[in-house]
């Protein structure tokens, strides 16, 4: 009894002090979300298909994941990912870029340094991670489908708790609805993952994503190794 009072105090206390705190929210997160017209997209995606099922475990080395990913493999990427579909992402990054400098007075060169794609099967996931040096980084949700697979889970950057024990929770996991052709970008350092397929047992379509890193040119030549893909 005693200690049910005391803690019924303390939390008195706290609302109060609370109440009399002044709160300025700072340094907003966003994702920039629109949509790509790609014609050709059937095309590259049985071109996939066949590079899943030639080597469905094609998982980079350094990832703690299960994800069919030509994030490792420069050619695979170059021969897969058309140079007709790098052209229509650039011209929605020059969009996002110039309006998105111009309003943060942001200076330097900027450019997409990496484009890779990913496919998802079965128990296939990726786990929480970032984009290293990158400003900015982008999905293009090529084949997609919202009842079938599990969309992208962004984490709020403020903290490094585990997120797996508070995913219902708004305040620190936000999940955006995403469907196939949408493109989103986002801030390279915000923590993000995908649990892949929903019924994992049941679903026979691939979940495929083509990614891109966007990173300032001085960074780029300075910091990283030059095996990167580069369609400039
Ligand atoms: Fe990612």
């Amino acid at each position: 009894m005693v200690s049910f009072l005391c803690l019924a105090r303390n939390e008195y206390i706290l609302k109060t002090n609370t109440m009399s705190m002044e709160q300025n929210n700072i340094f907003h997160s966003f994702i920039w979300k629109t949509k790509l017209d790609y014609k050709e997209k059937n095309k590259l995606i049985k071109k996939i298909e066949h590079n899943y099922f030639e080597n469905p475990d094609k998982t980079p080395k350094k990832w703690k994941c299960k994800v069919h990913s030509s994030y490792e493999d420069r050619n695979l990427s170059l021969d897969t990912i058309p140079l007709d579909l790098i052209y229509l992402i650039e011209n929605k990054v020059n969009a996002f870029l110039d309006a998105y400098f111009r309003t943060n007075e942001i200076i330097g060169n900027y450019f997409i340094a990496e484009y890779w794609y990913n496919a998802y099967k079965g128990f296939q996931f990726q786990e929480p991670h970032e984009h290293g040096d990158s400003l900015f980084s982008g999905c293009y949700y090529l084949k997609f489908n919202k009842d079938k697979h599990c969309q992208t889970t962004f984490y709020n950057p403020n903290f490094r708790i585990e997120f797996d024990k508070l995913k219902n929770n708004p305040y620190f996991c936000y999940t955006p609805e995403c469907e196939e052709d949408d493109l989103i970008i986002f801030p390279s350092a915000l923590m993000h993952s995908t649990e892949g397929i929903i019924d994992k047992n049941e679903c026979e379509e691939l979940r495929i994503t083509i990614s891109f890193n966007i990173i300032n040119d001085h960074v780029y030549n300075t910091n990283r190794s030059k095996n990167n893909l580069n369609y400039h």
